[in-house]
């Protein structure tokens, strides 16, 4: 299966990164073909709301930015992984960004191919993920009807201990087509 992780972590070696990568080897190794999007190295800005894309676009948006190269990625993608610190009881703004602009294809009647989601989320203290399970629970498994694959939660000093890596390594390594 095709599978499309957004990072959406602004540290390249921070516990997000660390935990991408281990579930990204885990898949790969299962199979799978894996490709990851570090939304914070791009630029992808917020949504326009000036509905080009449902009108005269046809599916596409006016802005011309890094959301361009995800669009494709996500239109082949069997399942998305989203990954996020948490930021204020959310995803980070740069994922966030990127999440709006799906706005352009994200119905299920045009994402066909896309059905299992998963979800990797890191922050400082426990108990801190009502906010972006809401916006998963809602956007992703009711509104395009995804599949629950997986939420993984990780806080504090230990959350890349080995343990924690290897969970998210044998989760992409168990995946089936
Ligand atoms: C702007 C900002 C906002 C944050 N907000 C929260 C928060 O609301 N709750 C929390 O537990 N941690 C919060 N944190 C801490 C991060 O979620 C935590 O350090 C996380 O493990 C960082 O992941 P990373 O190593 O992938 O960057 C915040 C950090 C930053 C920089």
């Amino acid at each position: 299966m095709n599978v499309l992780i957004l990072n959406g972590s602004p540290r390249p070696g921070g516990s997000t990164a660390k935990l991408v990568a281990a579930f990204q080897k885990g898949a790969e190794s299962a199979g799978h073909a894996v490709h990851r999007v570090d939304v914070c190295r791009k630029k992808i800005a917020g949504c326009l709301a000036c509905e080009y894309c449902h009108t005269k676009g046809n599916g596409a948006c006016v802005q011309k930015d890094d959301m361009q190269e995800v669009y494709p990625l996500l239109q082949e993608a069997d399942m998305l992984m989203l990954a996020s610190p948490v930021y204020y009881h959310n995803f980070t703004g740069q994922l966030q960004c990127a999440i709006n602009r799906f706005y352009a294809i994200g119905s299920p009647k045009v994402l066909t191919r896309l059905k299992k989601a998963a979800l990797i989320l890191s922050s400082g203290d426990e108990n801190v993920y009502g906010g972006a399970m809401y916006e998963y629970e809602n956007s992703f498994l009711v509104y395009l009807h995804l599949e629950n694959m997986g939420v993984f939660t990780f806080h504090g000093e230990d959350q890349i201990a080995d343990e924690a890596l290897e969970k998210v390594f044998s989760f992409g390594a168990g995946l089936k087509d």
